[in-house]
């Protein structure tokens, strides 16, 4: 059996998906694990729009208008690759965020519960045998595409989960040595060992 901690460093994303995505009991515990993430005051900023079948293409048009909206120049040909890449997803997870900027817990506090939530969400595809990938671009800032989906401002977007099963095995993932992220605090500024390298 794959142990907790096999899972979080050997998880991957993929946009290379097939069907089947996760469907019925399993999606809503694979949902629910979002809800565990942290959650300074309980605010409960995550939500879920769930695309699949026939409003993929409703979905692939709305993106097209929205690219077309933040990037009027945008090539045909891109504008085309995008229009297919959202009408073919096996399902597409919509990241909200339900904002509540008037609130003593700032803003990016709330922001970083939604992140912490997709974040659950890709382990949690993983673990269960799917795949997916968090993607975003401008189109995540347009107000308009934002609210088609339910989210109209202050609420706003965090991006988009593409999400199935993946098409190949995933190759292990390189990862960083994690000496190079952490430091033993003396009292004095942290200094690392991966900035040290970055520099040269
Ligand atoms: C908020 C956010 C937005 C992202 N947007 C994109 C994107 O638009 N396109 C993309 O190729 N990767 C995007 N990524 C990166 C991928 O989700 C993924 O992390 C990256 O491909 C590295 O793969 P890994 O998760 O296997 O390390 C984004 C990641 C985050 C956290």
């Amino acid at each position: 059996m794959t142990s907790p901690m096999d899972v979080l460093l050997s998880r991957a994303s993929t946009d290379r998906l097939k069907d089947p995505a996760p469907a019925g009991a399993q999606l809503e515990q694979i949902l629910a694990t979002a809800l565990r993430a942290p959650d300074h005051g309980r605010l409960q900023p995550w939500r879920y729009v769930i695309v699949q079948g026939a409003a993929r293409a409703i979905l692939a048009e709305k993106v097209v208008a929205s690219t077309l909206r933040v990037a009027p120049q945008t090539p045909q040909f891109n504008l085309d690759k995008r229009r297919q890449r959202m009408a073919t997803m096996p399902m597409t997870i919509v990241l909200g965020m339900h904002l509540r900027p008037e609130h003593k817990i700032p803003l990016w506090e709330q922001e970083m519960s939604v992140g912490a939530g997709a974040m659950n969400i890709l382990n949690a595809l993983y673990a269960e045998g799917f795949g997916g990938i968090w993607v975003s671009g401008p189109i995540t800032e347009d107000p308009v595409l934002a609210a088609e989906f339910g989210f109209e401002a202050p609420h706003r977007l965090a991006g988009f989960l593409f999400v199935g099963t993946p098409d190949a095995p995933l190759p292990a993932p390189s990862r960083p040595d994690s000496a190079g992220f952490m430091a033993m605090w003396d009292g004095t500024p942290a200094v690392f060992a991966q900035d040290r390298n970055n520099a040269q």
